[in-house]
Parts: C-alpha cells; sequence; structure tokens
C-alpha cells in the first residue's frame, strides 16, 4: 500500500507494543518513519523490522519526558526526511498499582511526566513544524482511562484524561490551520506493558481483565495502530479533538 508515500510519520514508544505496530503500519502505508524509544534494543528491532519489509526507518533514542531528547527526535524528522506530516504520541509507562492516597510523589511524577507532559512536550515540538509546513495529523494515545476511572491506577488515570483535555484544546487551536489532532482510546491490550502490570496470558487476572470487555477478549496491537493510521489518512479529513475508543465495548457499558 502506497497511501502515504512521501509522507514522514514519527511515534514515540515505538519500541514494543501498540508503538511498534503503528510504526510498522506506517511504514506499511509507505510512510518512512521515526522510531522513537529510551529503550535501544527494541527501537533497533522495529527499525530492523521495516527494513525487512523494504520500508525506509531511523531510530532516536529519546526519553519523552525530556525536552532536549524531543526536540532531538523533530530535528531528526527534518535532518533526516524533510519534513514531517504524522506523529502518534505514543509513549507510556503504567505506574505502580495503588491506592490514590498511598501513591508515592515520585511514582505519581513520573506517570504524569512521561505519559502527559512528554506528549504535550511532543506536540509542541511537532507543531511548530507543522505549522511552518502548513499540515499535519497529530494522534495522541489515550486509553479506555482517559474517559473512567480504574481502582489502583489514579496517576494513569489523570494522565489519560489529562491528554484527551490537551488533545481537544489543540484541535480547536489548530483547527483552521490544515493540522488535526485526534486521541485514540485503546481498551487493555496485550502487551509488554500488561505483561509487566501482571496481566501474563493464562493467569486469572488476565482472564479477569479480559472479561471486562463486551467482547471477552483483550485487542491486538495491530487493532489500535488501525485507528490510528486511520485517523491520520484523508478518509478522516473533517475529523478533529475527537476521542476515538478502540475497547470492544468496554465503555460502551
Ligand atoms: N496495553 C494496553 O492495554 C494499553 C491500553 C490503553 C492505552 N495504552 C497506551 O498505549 C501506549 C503504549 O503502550 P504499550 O502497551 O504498547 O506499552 P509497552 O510497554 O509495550 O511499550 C511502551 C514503549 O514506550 C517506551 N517508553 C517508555 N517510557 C518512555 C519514555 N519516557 N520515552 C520514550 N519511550 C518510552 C518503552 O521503552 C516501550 O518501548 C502507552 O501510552 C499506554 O499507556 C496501552
Amino acid at each position: 500500500m502506497n497511501t502515504f508515500r512521501d509522507k514522514v510519520a514519527v511515534v514515540t514508544g515505538a519500541g514494543s507494543g501498540i508503538g511498534q505496530a503503528c510504526a510498522l503500519a506506517f511504514a506499511k502505508e509507505g510512510a518512512k518513519v521515526i522510531v522513537a524509544d529510551i529503550a535501544v534494543a527494541g527501537g533497533e528491532e522495529t527499525v530492523r523490522m521495516i527494513k525487512d519489509a523494504k520500508g525506509e526507518a531511523v531510530f532516536v533514542l529519546s526519553d519523552v519526558a525530556k525536552s532536549v531528547d524531543v526536540n532531538s527526535i523533530m530535528t531528526m524528522a527534518l535532518k533526516t526526511y524533510g519534513r514531517l506530516d504524522y506523529a502518534c504520541n505514543n509513549a507510556g509507562i503504567g505506574g505502580p498499582a495503588m491506592t490514590t492516597g498511598d501513591y508515592r510523589e515520585e511514582d505519581w511524577r513520573a506517570v504524569i511526566d512521561v505519559n502527559l507532559t512528554g506528549a504535550w512536550l511532543c506536540m509542541k515540538y511537532e507543531l511548530e513544524i507543522m505549522q511552518k509546513q502548513g499540515s499535519g495529523v497529530i494522534v495522541n494515545m489515550s486509553s479506555i482511562l482517559g474517559k473512567v476511572g480504574f481502582a489502583t491506577a489514579s496517576a494513569y488515570v489523570a494522565a489519560k484524561h489529562g491528554l484527551i483535555g490537551l488533545t481537544q484544546t489543540a484541535a480547536l487551536e489548530y483547527a483552521t490551520q490544515n493540522i488535526r489532532i485526534n486521541a485514540v482510546c485503546p481498551g487493555f491490550i496485550y502487551t509488554p506493558l500488561l505483561e509487566k502490570a501482571g496481566m501474563k496470558i493464562g493467569t486469572d487476572l488476565y482472564t479477569q481483565i479480559s472479561n471486562l470487555h463486551p467482547m471477552k477478549h483483550m485487542g491486538t496491537s495491530e487493532e489500535v495502530a488501525n485507528a490510528v493510521i486511520w485517523l491520520c489518512s484523508d478518509a478522516a479529513s473533517f475529523i478533529t479533538g475527537h476521542a476515538l475508543m478502540v475497547d470492544g465495548g468496554y465503555t460502551a457499558q
């Protein structure tokens, strides 16, 4: 497929799970991809997978919570490929499972720093390029937990709710500048993030969480990537400020 031929996409947290699936999906559509991640092995693996499929990609080692690193992602996009058409601000962490009162301040700050401030920093640099270019599409990776609460995940829930508000606000600000900004809200998707949170396939928790979805199973990273690609495509040309649920019905209950 060549829908995105000659276009350039940045994906943060592209070394694993949903971000990796998004990077592969952009490349499959013909885009050149900037693979950004704090983890070298995963980032390089994603680039290798894209190149094996005859796509183009480069890896940038970066922590989205650090302004200087985020600047280097966007500089790499411009230096290597000369433009930036799509950005999927996906990097995120889960944080420890604890009730709100027991949450440690450093854990709270770490989750907000990566999941909310990190996405805002990315937008700040992406928007500067897109404004000059006169076009662009941004998709922020929120969650069902950007719409509803989840006991023991207050920092994550606060960050993902904040990300939807940020998405809507920026969408209003740039609506007349040919820049669309949306969010995707996945249900539980089986990735290393969930494994780290103790939801490995075969455990009781995995079954319990799967059953929270009306479809009675978790989603796949590819199903989320499909939504990201669609929101970036011209098929979604009148859609901005939207939070698209990709959740097997979780939030319809
Ligand atoms: N898996 C789910 O069920 C689910 C559901 C809803 C939303 N999400 C969101 O989707 C996104 C991706 O999650 P995933 O499940 O693929 O997780 P994952 O742990 O598999 O991948 C996350 C990637 O982000 C990278 N990363 C972490 N901190 C970073 C930082 N500071 N700077 C740059 N890269 C960083 C990690 O190295 C990793 O490669 C996250 O924002 C997450 O909150 C996940």
